[in-house]
């Protein structure tokens, strides 16, 4: 009996410290897997705390700087002199207010009228994805602004109208929007930016008016202490008789440009942009956009008309009978 429970013994003994051994092995094994996980987390971890490390940086580097970028957007044709002046003047006029600023110039060169509000949706196209601007300012190149009160920072959550009608040497009546208007990128994509169905001079900046209405953004002008009145706050480059404005009208474009235009605008804005110039005044800095603008004569067929005429009949393209608002 006992012979057998010791052999039953030796045999369970060889069995468990086999075992034994398979079970070191398999011990071992995970000892050296668990260091080879925690040196991977370890590494792994590191990786992380080095990310949150730079993305924190660069955060607080963009927080800093805290900077909004403004884009100038001149819609253009046929104003050299003007634009020289421009220049010279802006630069001297924002590096005084610490504006970070860019100057994009969307000059029109196909033969259509003058569409000052599809050159605007253009000139942001372009900027808003060539240029880190936050906010713009469509301005005319003839109006320069002298009161440095008037004030070019970021507007934020209202649109700063700067050319306002108690400041306009022109214009005076309390809808006006023309002439200098500021906004943020987000409220220009908002409203779809500016109809394009007004070819020739006027009323674009009117429908805008209702745009911006509607989406109920608030409207901002300068205050009234800004110590100028019309005469001084700008100084308006226009000569009547060697910049006719282009007040035609012709087909049915009374009537279609008195309405809003739910159609058109930023989003459907037909062009080619044909090529572009870094153009320096002085140490003034301008982008000079050359846009060819596209019409669809079967909708706005008033993007040509007789010069001086208004009667309805389409002739040839005129060349260069446009005219910049202002
Ligand atoms: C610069 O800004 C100051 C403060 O607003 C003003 O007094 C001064 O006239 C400005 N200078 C120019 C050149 O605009
Ligand atoms: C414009 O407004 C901003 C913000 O309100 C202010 O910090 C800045 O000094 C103002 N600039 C001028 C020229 O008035
Ligand atoms: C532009 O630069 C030229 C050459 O330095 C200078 O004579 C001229 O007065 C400057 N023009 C303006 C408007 O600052
Ligand atoms: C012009 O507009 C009309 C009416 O919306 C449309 O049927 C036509 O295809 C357009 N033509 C071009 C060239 O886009």
């Amino acid at each position: 009996m006992m012979k057998v429970y010791t052999d039953v013994f030796r045999i369970c003994g060889n069995k468990l410290l086999r075992s034994h051994k398979i079970l070191t092995i398999f011990i071992l094994l995970c000892i050296i897997i668990v260091l080879l996980l925690i040196i991977i987390v370890q590494l792994y971890q590191c990786d992380c705390i080095f990310d949150n490390v730079e993305e924190v940086q660069s955060e607080s580097l963009v927080e800093t700087k805290g900077n909004h970028v403004l884009c100038l957007i001149i819609p253009f044709r046929d104003r050299f002199d003007e634009l020289l002046v421009f220049l010279t003047h802006m630069k001297v006029f924002l590096d005084n207010q610490s504006v970070e600023y860019q100057v994009y110039v969307v000059n029109q060169v196909d033969s259509y009228r003058f569409n000052r509000g599809s050159l605007i949706n253009v000139g942001f196209r372009h900027v808003s994805s060539h240029s880190s601007c936050d906010f713009i300012a469509m301005h005319d190149v003839d109006l320069i602004p002298l009161n440095p009160k008037l004030n070019y920072s970021y507007p934020g959550d209202s649109i700063m109208h700067i050319a306002a009608p108690h400041l306009h040497p022109k214009y005076h009546y309390k809808t006006f929007l023309g002439g200098i208007l500021m906004m943020k990128n987000a409220h220009f994509q908002l409203v779809n930016g500016l109809s394009n169905k007004y070819w020739g001079w006027g009323l674009e900046d009117d429908e805008l008016y209702v745009r911006i209405k509607e989406a109920r953004i608030r409207i901002d002008r300068p205050p009234d202490n800004v110590g100028t009145g019309i005469s001084d706050t700008f100084r308006h480059i226009h000569d009547k008789t060697r910049r006719r404005r282009d007040m035609t009208k012709c087909f049915n474009q009374k009537e279609v440009t008195r309405k809003r235009d739910r159609e058109t605008g930023l989003h459907d804005v037909q062009y080619t942009l044909s090529s572009s110039y870094v153009l320096n005044v002085n140490e003034s800095l301008a982008v000079i956009l050359n846009v060819g603008l596209k019409c669809n004569q079967t909708v706005t067929p008033w993007c040509l008309c007789r010069v001086g005429g208004g009667g309805g009949k389409q002739v040839l393209p005129v060349p260069r009978v446009g005219n910049p608002s202002g």
